[in-house]
């Protein structure tokens, strides 16, 4: 039993060495989540038919149409630099949130489609963005409004 318990922590400090395993893999897995659903760097502001596109290919589109969502049209530096502006207040009542002014497209569901064939109104605006970040270095996990 001791051996085992010998083993499993060797293997553990083998595995945090290689990096395969971190402290902060939650927070890793929401920041790709984050990249996945709001950060589009290539396109500048988008039509209808890119949040249909982008909506799917994203895949918030899987189960259900996600309501509204929102693509950021700037690099992942200038987004992640928003993280270290000042704290201010989140929906949630978190003060882990900070504010930015980017190139977004908003993408909000038409109301009458059916996933997998969600159907977008897209909005191209620069506009205030406030996303809430974690970690050190702090990274955007979370896209607040
Ligand atoms: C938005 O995009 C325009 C055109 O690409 C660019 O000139 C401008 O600097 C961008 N604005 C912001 C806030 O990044």
């Amino acid at each position: 039993m001791a051996l085992q318990k010998t083993l499993s922590l060797l293997l553990l400090l083998l595995l945090t060495l290689l990096g395969l395993v971190q402290p902060s893999y939650g927070q890793n897995r929401m920041y790709q989540r984050f990249l996945r659903q709001h950060v589009d760097p290539l396109a500048t502001g988008g039509d209808d038919s890119y949040c249909n596109l982008m909506m799917h290919r994203r895949k918030m589109t899987g189960f259900h149409c996600k309501q509204f969502n929102t693509f950021i049209h700037e690099d992942i530096w200038s987004i992640r630099s928003i993280c270290s502006t000042t704290n201010i207040q989140c929906k949630n009542g978190k003060m882990n949130c900070h504010e930015g002014v980017v190139n977004v497209t908003d993408c909000k569901e038409t109301g009458n489609s059916r996933a997998p064939n969600c159907r977008y109104r897209s909005m191209a605006s620069t506009r205030r963005i406030v996303i809430a970040c974690e970690g050190n270095p702090p990274m955007p996990v979370h896209f607040d409004r």
